[in-house]
């Protein structure tokens, strides 16, 4: 990726209108899609996200005293504050997740300093598709980099700094893929993440498939609150099955054999949402055998099996995912299709062989819109690099 190419170019055009002169730095962060591993992040399991060719970036210039301004140009809106005085905002919503950042990197030890900045995105927002992570990420390089610290801390502790900024600051309580995939992302690789180590490998995406993308473009109102209710309920399991499993400290730890043997613990719908994180993680380890193995097939069963298992047993997806994943299993070249991201609305993703990708498109563009009445999105994207800082001459 060249740092002059035509969207940061963009980009700086919106600096110079908003500033005087001209940015000094470019940080982009991407986007993700999650393969397979939904759900087990927060249950200190596996995630086999990809880092998308969408992404959020931010041209900025460092500034000598600690006071941030930055312009959004989607949202046609500052976040402007001082490092020493930071406060929620309920005006600017999205200027938390920089506040949020800055003030987690200060806890992590890092002295910032200021900057202004234009910040500017392409990663469908409220989609499933880590937004949110991407205005994180490529806040917190840009951040660091204007403090000339750009290596005071690893990419995993950017992503834990980005991720906690998210739980305290902002109020969201996600877990640590998105923040880590797109932080740590690499072109042509998959990453197999380990939620408890943090510990990561890189699994080679397969040159026989792409990846097609559909945007139900349905509400995702209730995922919030859901997705607390979901990890509640995953906590009481571990608590209850702590009484006849003490080493277990989490669903990460407990077998299929062993959920099955103190079913008679839980009640049937904790029963069944442990069920899903427990076979969802072996499911993960199972794909990255297969993709090892050059098993397509078996990748897109694991899957189709994940997707029956979100839907029925995690209870975390919707009529218009349904409809979006019938809709890419139409094509005999869809090899497996699932939704992708917390649930409840925004997008599926299938593995598609190559080739098959058009077909797949149309089928979601025909099928799912008589469904759903509504009008979908597609897209396709490469395993792409993660999150990044370039200089700008
Ligand atoms: C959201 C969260 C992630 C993860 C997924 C579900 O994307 O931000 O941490 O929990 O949902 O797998």
């Amino acid at each position: 990726m060249q740092p002059h190419d035509k969207r940061t170019e963009e980009i700086c055009s919106e600096f110079a209108k908003v500033f005087d002169g001209k940015p000094t730095h470019v940080a982009i962060a991407p986007g993700r899609v999650n393969l397979i591993g939904e759900h087990t992040d927060y249950n200190d399991g596996f995630v086999l996200p990809v880092a998308l060719d969408k992404d959020v970036r931010v041209v900025f210039r460092p500034r000598t005293d600690r006071r941030v301004r930055l312009y959004a140009v989607e949202f046609d809106s500052w976040a402007d504050f001082d490092l020493d005085s930071l406060a929620f905002n309920n005006d600017v919503f999205w200027a938390n997740y920089t506040m949020g950042v800055a003030w987690a990197l200060e806890e992590a030890g890092v002295r910032l300093a200021g900057l202004e900045g234009v910040v500017s995105g392409n990663v469908p927002r409220g989609s499933g598709l880590s937004s949110s992570a991407a205005l994180e990420i490529s806040n917190a390089l840009a951040l660091l980099s204007a403090a000339g610290a750009p290596d005071a801390l690893t990419g995993t502790e950017i992503a834990k700094a980005a991720q906690h900024a998210e739980n305290v600051f902002v109020g969201v309580n996600c877990g640590i893929m998105d923040q880590f995939i797109s932080t740590l992302g690499e072109e042509g690789q998959a990453l197999l993440i380990d939620c408890r180590s943090l510990d990561y490998q890189r699994v080679p995406f397969p040159d026989g498939a792409s990846l097609v993308i559909g945007n139900t473009k349905a509400s995702r109102s209730l995922a919030n609150s859901a997705y607390n209710e979901r990890r509640a309920q995953c906590e009481e399991g571990v608590a209850r099955l702590q009484s006849v499993l003490p080493a277990i400290t989490a669903l990460r730890d407990v077998t299929s054999a062993q959920l099955e043997e103190h079913s008679g613990l839980l009640s049937p719908v904790v029963y069944r949402r442990c069920r899903h994180v427990v076979g969802e993680n072996e499911r993960v380890m199972a794909t990255v055998a297969a993709l090892a193995a050059g098993d397509l097939d078996e990748v897109g069963r694991l899957m189709n099996t994940s997707h029956e298992s979100l839907r029925d047993d995690y209870a975390v997806s919707s009529d218009a995912l349904d409809a979006m994943v019938d809709a890419m299993r139409s094509v005999p070249g869809c090899l497996g299709a699932r939704l992708t991201g917390a649930g409840f609305g925004g997008c599926a993703v299938a593995l598609v062989s190559k080739g098959h990708e058009r077909a797949v498109r149309d089928a979601i563009f025909e099928r799912y819109s008589k469904a759903m009445n509504i009008w979908p999105d597609v897209y396709t994207s490469p395993a792409s690099a993660g999150a990044r800082v370039m200089p700008i001459d």
